[in-house]
């Protein structure tokens, strides 16, 4: 990018740094809660169903549940049993009671499909009432609940139950789509009042926390489903959805304190609540929870010497978050309070000083845990709070303000009962990979028990000089013999065993053996490469039983190291997103190093834009692979345990399947984003020629925003039909960003598009779409919007243009289908030169460094 470019984009810039400042400043409004007492939140997707209601439900919390017809669409089901009644029993007090007069029975699995806009955390809430029913007796319907991931409810049943059932979940949904399946036990039915699916926002569950036993961190919450077990509002009274900022109920704390006389409840007026910037925000908890608080009854007095402590019944073979919130509504000047924090027992937090945490009063604070199931003895957890030894202050005092406890997901991917979403049961011992495996090393040590006798024999019939000479050699004379359960041996000879071991376990890929990869490849026959990249030659495979396969064969002359091969396995293999390319497996026998990925029929976006006879894809379909690919960026991002830059997003990394659904492939170059701490990841520059960020060509910094500037490229790419480079041009043509710009900025866009596109394309969608990968190609990264945002204006520019082409009629459609010769006179050598670039740059798995210039 040079200086010229800012010369003629004085006026551009100006305004566009003033838009952003603009929203910027919204959003800071938005955000800044200090001074807010009310705080809205609007979540993406929302979906709020009152079954079996002939007529939508307005709830006194401001939010209205669809009626039964106006949602039977996302059901699978067309069969309708339905039941009401008048009034629910005066003894529930709640202000969602409407919702549970009306019920859907189901007397077959029944689906409940759901398009997510926002992936990320949700809440699913599950309304329960056993309505009276002239043929079924409800108290009598055992059924279990899952989605495409998590079992919520497993053979639940309300015998005995006279009160509703409220059930809360978080998940967090990585796909664009959630199923809720509703199963009857065999001869009896499932029965539902009210669902909710609700987006949360991000930061309401971090990925990590501190685990109590053993001391430490925890991180990968994000690959937890929870379950709201018990959510309190310490020493206040009960808070209704109405007063919350999402919808929760907080729960009075009294009846779970084991010795209530020896607190004091503290109370403030909810808007002296100062929430900070960097501290807990009103989503965390709203001000009417910090307002409230239990303390010593008897603080102040230097002898109380005593623990608050609360007892929660749980079900103890899960492991449980908890979040507890503390806010010093009860000093009266800063450092007055110091207090320790215990978790069953064990200390949470020694001496915990909210004045230098949050520097001031009043100012929310909360901490997360993790339980593990191992370090629950009974069938309860205690949360207690208590008073340092007096050397640290002269008053003892111990406060909390609210406290959440939610059940974690289980190894059988459950949060209820042991039995995983396909119905069989995961128990510690029974495991069917476990077995497997067994199997395996049992049949494995067969065949070596076997082998040594046939030696012994064979040795013994030769003589005992014979003997000497072969034991030299015993481990070569193994080696020929490679083939089928001999290559197991081998292999766990060279410690891959314990990655096999534990890919079994569901951790990483499966395992491949050499010799099997070679005959799905002819013996990496030259004919069925379909690839070539830094790491290697990437080959078409066929499996015995027919699957293809896409194999990507490391160097073996490569410096990578077998260890960072089995980090980058472990790292791949837990990423999974309708928009990435999955990884299936791996083999590391004989110091290879062989990738295995999902096949995808299509090859890259690129080859579906220039420079093959391939026929021009139609507006609507391109816009739809962007918002794939954008969706698979975004989850890198976002999504994963941690987030992951993927450093070489271009055409030619964006795959189509045989349905042409894009997903993003060779994310091996990725490094994990940077944390909190850090706010960029410092490294030699790697990546392709006129993808690159310039912030990060100048400064070596990387961060998410560098992949949303090469996704900018990529967009106009997908636009003008052309390379990112093209040298054959008129030099200022040369670098697509850079000219694509400039033609925007003299509003000349529509003369470089591709023809294939003029007239068929919305004008209105044009310019969202530009807008978008404008906003994308900002010099500086902070200016550069999120992937999220990015999405959302692709999907938008979809939704503009879907609007007009209704106006048209299907013919237009099919003219735009038209295969179109003799386009690719743009190709060319200039192809060859960004492959290059490419070999040399962009290795993914091993560490070149590319000196920028
Ligand atoms: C909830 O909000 C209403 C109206 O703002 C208020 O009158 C009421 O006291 C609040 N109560 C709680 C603690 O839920
Ligand atoms: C508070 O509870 C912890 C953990 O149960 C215990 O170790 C400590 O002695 C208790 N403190 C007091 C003052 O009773």
């Amino acid at each position: 990018m040079g200086g010229a470019k800012h010369g003629t984009s004085i006026p551009h810039f100006l305004s566009f740094h003033s838009l952003i400042l603009l929203s910027l400043l919204l959003f800071h409004i938005d955000n800044s809660f200090s001074s807010l007492s009310v705080v809205k939140y609007t979540p993406t997707d929302s979906y709020l169903i009152d079954c079996g209601s002939p007529q939508t439900t307005p709830l006194d919390d401001g939010r209205t549940f669809k009626s039964d017809p106006e949602t039977a669409s996302f059901l699978s089901t067309d069969e309708n049993i339905l039941t009401s009644i008048d009034s629910i029993p005066d003894n529930v007090l709640s202000s969602s009671l409407p919702l549970y007069k009306t019920a859907r029975i189901f007397r077959d699995d029944s689906l409940y499909r759901f398009l997510i806009i926002r992936p990320g955390w949700h809440w699913i809430r599950l309304y329960f009432y056993p309505l009276p029913h002239p043929s079924y007796n409800l108290t009598s319907a055992v059924f279990s609940v899952a989605t495409d991931s998590v079992v919520l409810l497993h053979d639940f049943t309300l015998k005995n139950n006279t009160t509703v059932v409220f059930k809360e979940y978080l998940i967090n949904i990585s796909s664009d789509e959630l199923s809720l399946k509703f199963s009857p036990m065999k001869n009896s039915f499932a029965f539902i009042n009210a669902i909710e699916l609700v987006s949360a926002p991000d930061a309401l569950i971090s990925d990590s926390a501190s685990a109590v036993s053993p001391v430490g961190d925890f991180n990968g919450l994000s690959n937890y489903a929870l379950e709201v077990s018990h959510r309190l509002n310490v020493g206040g009274p009960i808070v209704t959805p109405e007063n919350d900022t999402l919808w929760r109920t907080w729960q009075p704390d009294n009846q779970f304190m084991t010795f209530p006389q020896g607190a004091k409840s503290a109370a403030v007026a909810p808007d002296t609540v100062k929430y900070s910037e960097d501290g807990a925000t009103p989503f965390i908890a709203p001000n009417w929870v910090y307002a409230t608080a239990d303390q010593m009854a008897d603080s102040g007095v230097v002898e109380a010497n005593f623990n608050l402590t609360w007892e929660i019944s749980i079900d103890p073979s899960f492991s449980y978050f908890i979040r507890m919130h503390f806010c010093d509504i009860v000093s009266t000047g800063l450092n007055e309070l110091y207090f320790n924090v215990y978790v069953n027992g064990m200390m949470g937090v020694s001496v915990l000083d909210l004045s230098t945490l949050t520097s001031g009063l009043a100012v929310p604070y909360y901490k997360d845990f993790v339980l593990n199931a191992s370090a629950i003895t009974n069938d309860s957890i205690t949360v207690q709070v208590g008073p340092v030894s007096s050397v640290h202050s002269s008053l003892t005092n111990a406060i909390l303000n609210g406290l959440e406890v939610m059940k974690m997901s289980n190894s059988a991917g459950s949060l209820d009962g042991l039995f995983s979403l396909d119905g069989k049961f995961q128990g510690l011992h029974s495991g069917p990979n476990t077995m497997k495996i067994f199997e395996s090393v049992g049949l494995a040590m067969g065949v070596m028990a076997v082998l040594l006798l046939i030696i012994g024999i064979v040795l013994w019939q030769r003589g005992p000089r014979d003997w000497g000479k072969r034991r030299s050699s015993f481990s070569s004379w193994l080696l020929p013999l490679n083939s089928s359960h001999c290559s197991f041996l081998s292999s766990k000879s060279k410690s891959s065993y314990s990655s096999y071991f534990s890919s079994g376990l569901g951790l990483g890929g499966r395992f491949f053996t050499f010799s099997e990869l070679r005959d799905a490849t002819e013996n990496f026959d030259e004919n069925a490469v379909i690839g070539i990249g830094g790491f290697g030659k990437v080959y078409l495979g066929e499996m015995e039983d027919g699957t293809k396969v896409a194999i990507k064969r490391g160097n073996p002359s490569s410096a990578q190291g077998i260890n960072e091969f089995h980090t980058e396995i472990q790292m791949l293999s837990k990423l999974r997103h309708r928009h990435l390319v999955s990884l299936i497996g791996y083999c590391d026998e004989q110091a290879e190093m062989i990738l295995v990925y999902e096949y995808m029929a299509n090859g890259p976006l690129r080859d579906h834009l220039y420079g093959s006879t391939l026929p021009p894809l139609p507006w609507r379909q391109r816009l739809e692979i962007c918002i794939g690919a954008a969706r698979g960026l975004h989850y890198l991002h976002t999504g994963a345990a941690q987030g992951i830059i993927h450093r070489d997003v271009k055409t030619t990394n964006i795959l189509l399947d045989e349905t042409y659904v894009a997903k993003v492939s060779d994310f091996g170059l990725s490094k994990a984003a940077p944390s909190l701490e850090q706010t960029h990841v410092s490294t030699a520059v790697k990546g392709s020629f006129g993808y690159l960020d310039p912030e990060y060509f100048r400064r070596q910094q990387l961060t998410e925003k560098s992949d949303v500037y090469s996704f900018g490229v990529v967009l106009f790419e997908v636009l003008c039909a052309r390379p990112a480079i093209d040298p054959k041009l008129p030099r200022e043509q040369v670098n697509l960003a850079e000219w694509a710009m400039q033609r925007h900025r003299k509003g000349l866009m529509k003369t470089i598009i591709d023809p294939h596109l003029t007239g068929n394309i919305s004008s209105e969608s044009l310019m969202k779409y530009v807008e978008a990968a404008e906003k994308c190609l900002a010099e500086y990264g902070v200016d550069r919007p999120s992937m999220g945002d990015v999405l959302w204006n692709l999907e938008f520019a979809l939704q503009l243009q879907e609007a007009s082409s209704q106006l048209f009629n299907d013919a237009e459609e099919l003219i735009n289908l038209e295969p179109l010769q003799g386009k690719d006179t743009k190709g060319g050598p200039s192809l060859d030169i960004s492959d290059d670039s490419e070999v040399v740059v962009c290795s993914p798995l091993f560490t070149e460094t590319f000196q920028g210039r």
